[in-house]
């Protein structure tokens, strides 16, 4: 099969390249290289490359050439990068995924959106986890944009009868994953003797989810998933300062790192995801956080300073300034 993954140079994209072509699909790529994408990411991995907008039906329309899928997770991604400028994030995560659909519909391709738990918002400790059915909630912009993604979709199936998919995943963590993100961020920063910011008290929670089993859940959803349905895929709840503690032990860095900082605005206290749904059609996960999921992670980042020392400085520097400079500060 020929597979449109679209966002394929960053995190999680570039993974589900690797475990595709390894399968001997053909895999295109779009990315519009943005400061997360990374073609390093997809050194090892033989696919077709196209530079170019998801949010731009001539670049959409170059790249899915021949292609009878679309795997969108192409996206603006990093809650506080939404907090300090919203408007990219509606442009790609919202508009672009319109501009698929668009395509997807008057080309007859399957599409599978790929999407997240931060759409249903906090869920209150001891409240039930979130179901495919439970109401959209979104708290930032980055979450509010993912979800109007999701409802184009929705409505794209409704009117159009577009071959259209949705997956709702969980804090992911891996290699390959930039180091704005939590995980990535802390573990450097540790190797490095820099502070580790934790916002607020440290006791929000989220479900940890291995990027392989992640991408394996996607696979399973493109191939089996029924036309027009949502899955959630869950993973391991955990309290953040529970993982800094793990992070400092894993990492042999000073404890006395960690600094308690402004928390972030409209901060969700806690994600928890039912995924029976995705169980039913053959899904389960491979990794435990706990069991060598964080540990391999971590000497992951240990072993390749390489990756990611580069991309600790230039745009990355001026928002990291901006996101800590006031926070770190005494
Ligand atoms: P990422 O930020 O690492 O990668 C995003 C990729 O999309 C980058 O390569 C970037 O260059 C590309 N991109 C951005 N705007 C584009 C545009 N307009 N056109 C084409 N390419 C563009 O993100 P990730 O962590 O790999 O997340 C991938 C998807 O999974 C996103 O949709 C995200 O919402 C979703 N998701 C992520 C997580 C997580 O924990 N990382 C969890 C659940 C769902
Ligand atoms: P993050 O990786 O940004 O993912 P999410 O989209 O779930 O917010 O953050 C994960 C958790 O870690 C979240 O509760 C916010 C917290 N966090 C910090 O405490 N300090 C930080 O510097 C970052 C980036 C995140």
């Amino acid at each position: 099969m020929r597979i449109l993954v679209t966002g394929g140079a960053g995190f999680i994209g570039s993974h589900f390249a690797r475990r595709l072509a390894a399968q001997g699909e053909e895999v295109v790529v779009l990315d519009r290289l943005t400061y997360a994408g990374n073609r390093a990411n997809l050194e090892d991995v033989a696919h077709e490359f196209h530079q170019g907008d998801i949010a731009d039906p001539r670049a959409v329309a170059e790249a899915a050439a021949g292609c009878e899928a679309i795997v969108n997770f192409a996206a603006e991604s990093h809650v506080d990068r939404s907090i300090l400028g919203p408007a990219e994030f509606i442009r790609t995560d919202v508009m672009g995924a319109q501009v698929l659909l668009e395509h997807a519909r008057h080309n007859k391709l399957r599409m599978v959106h790929v999407s997240t738990d931060e759409v249903y918002g906090d869920v209150p400790l001891g409240a039930p986890a979130c179901t495919e059915e439970s109401p959209l909630r979104p708290s930032s912009p980055y979450s509010a944009s993912k979800a109007g993604g999701d409802l184009q979709v929705v409505a794209y199936v409704r009117t159009f009868g577009v071959d259209a998919l949705i997956t709702r995943g969980a804090n992911t963590y891996g290699s390959h994953q930039y180091p704005e993100k939590f995980l990535p961020l802390f573990i450097t920063n540790a190797f490095d003797g820099q502070p580790l910011p934790v916002y607020g008290d440290g006791r929000q929670r989220r479900e940890w989810l291995h990027v392989e089993d992640h991408c394996a859940a996607i696979e399973l959803v493109l191939r089996a998933g029924a036309s027009g349905e949502i899955y959630n895929v869950s993973g391991q709840e955990r309290e953040n300062m529970d993982v800094v503690r793990r992070i400092l032990d894993l990492t042999g860095a000073n404890p006395d790192l960690v600094q308690h900082v402004a928390d972030r605005p409209g901060h969700d206290r806690r994600y928890a995801l039912d995924s029976s749904k995705l169980r039913a059609l053959g899904w389960s996960p491979k990794h435990s956080f706990d069991g060598g999921g964080l540990e391999e992670t971590v000497a992951w980042y240990r072993g390749h300073r390489e990756w990611w020392e580069p991309l600790k400085s230039g745009e990355y520097r001026a928002y990291y300034e901006q996101q800590y400079a006031a926070r770190l500060s005494p």
